[in-house]
């Protein structure tokens, strides 16, 4: 306890402004969103901008890697320079305390611009620099939105990238419950998205759909629907998809019925992603459950998410579900306040796992 205490001093005395009023510069480019946000301490965005490339990598159906990392190279500075303007900062290295980078996972092109430009800033202004895994930043978009989410909880994170259930023990201290053996969810959706000609990403578009079709339409495996395991995988109903397409456009080749088939697969997906969830509330006890990552914006897994009988659902505004730099910077705060360091050495780490 005396321990404890004197440690907790030790680090106040470190803080050049109470944890309250610490100011933490969150940068995020770990894929094609650029990200720069300006968090008062756990939970106060003071100012924030964000670009997305989607428009410039949809023609390609996905995301081009050499054309993010050029774009976020162009994009940094300005969107800095509009930061501190709408922060109102006029004296970096006095008005901010701790930058705080994404370093992984991600692409390697892109991680590079975000980290060496956030080493640039912290050696001229002379801050200390954190880097950030980019999960442990979807998981505080939940902690940012939700004041009362304490650990340990659970969480669900479902981007384009990742499909995992992780377990919060503590803010630091995690353990890989499940993930995916193959495609994320998000690039499940994409995929069929494009299967569909719908364009990219897909996942809204399917979603969109789904609502007014009849999930039982056409019956498609939930995968790993009988399996005991907190595990999930995508390409098995991809492939029942996209057959199901060839057979119907085979029948009638000018009109697809697109608002049943997204609706037999989303109900697929979502049935999937909320069985592990129920799977891993029992193994391990917890009725919490945070979402996070850009499929926490799917209206079917939010509706049956929350039918789970005895959970607590904690699901970020859609603005907090996707790529942003405000979930950087509060993963950034918190691992500072727990005593986390980093140096100049901090180099990406596009294959950075949580647990
Ligand atoms: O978290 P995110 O912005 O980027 C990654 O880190 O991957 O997630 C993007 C993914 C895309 O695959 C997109 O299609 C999917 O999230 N997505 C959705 C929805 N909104 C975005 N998938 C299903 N339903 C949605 N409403
Ligand atoms: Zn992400």
């Amino acid at each position: 306890m005396l321990y404890r205490l004197l440690f907790v001093v030790f680090r106040m005395r470190e803080l050049t402004r109470a944890p309250g009023f610490f100011r933490t510069l969150g940068i995020e480019t770990s894929c094609d969103e650029t990200g720069l946000c300006l968090l008062e301490g756990p939970r106060t965005v003071l100012a924030e901008v964000l670009t997305s490339q989607i428009e410039e990598h949809a023609p390609y159906g996905g995301v081009i890697p050499e054309m993010a990392s050029r774009r976020h190279q162009e994009m940094f500075l300005p969107l800095l320079k509009e930061l501190l303007r709408r922060g109102k900062i006029t004296d970096p290295s006095r008005e901010i305390d701790l930058i705080a980078v994404t370093r992984g996972p991600g692409l390697m092109g892109a991680l590079l611009v975000g980290v060496l430009s956030a080493k640039g800033l912290a050696q001229g202004w002379n801050l200390p620099l954190l880097g950030v895994n980019h999960l442990e930043g979807h998981i505080f978009a939940n902690v940012l939105h939700s004041p009362d989410l304490e650990p340990p909880f659970l969480n669900l994170v479902v981007s384009g990238g990742h499909t995992e259930i992780v377990l919060v023990r503590e803010y630091g201290s995690y353990e890989m419950l499940g993930r995916t053996r193959d495609d994320a969810a998000g690039e499940a959706y994409d995929k069929v998205a494009k299967m569909l000609d719908l364009g990219y990403p897909g996942g809204p578009k399917v979603d969109a759909l789904a609502e007014r079709g009849n999930p039982r339409a056409f019956e498609l495996p939930v995968p790993l629907g009988n399996s005991p395991e907190i595990a999930f995988s995508f390409s098995g109903l991809k492939t029942a998809m996209l057959w199901k397409i060839e057979a119907l456009k085979k029948e009638n080749p000018s009109a697809l019925p697109l608002e049943d088939l997204c609706a037999s697969f989303q109900r697929a997906a979502v049935a999937s992603l909320v069985g592990k969830v129920r799977l891993a509330m029992k193994a391990t006890g917890l009725f919490r459950v945070a979402v996070s990552g850009g499929v926490a914006a799917n209206r079917g897994l939010r509706r049956e998410l929350g039918a789970i009988p005895g959970a607590r659902i904690y699901l970020p505004p859609p603005a907090l579900c996707t790529d942003n730099a405000a979930m950087v910077a509060a993963a950034g705060y918190n691992g500072y306040m727990r005593g986390c360091r980093g140096s100049l050495d901090l180099s990406p780490d596009p294959g950075m796992v949580l647990a």
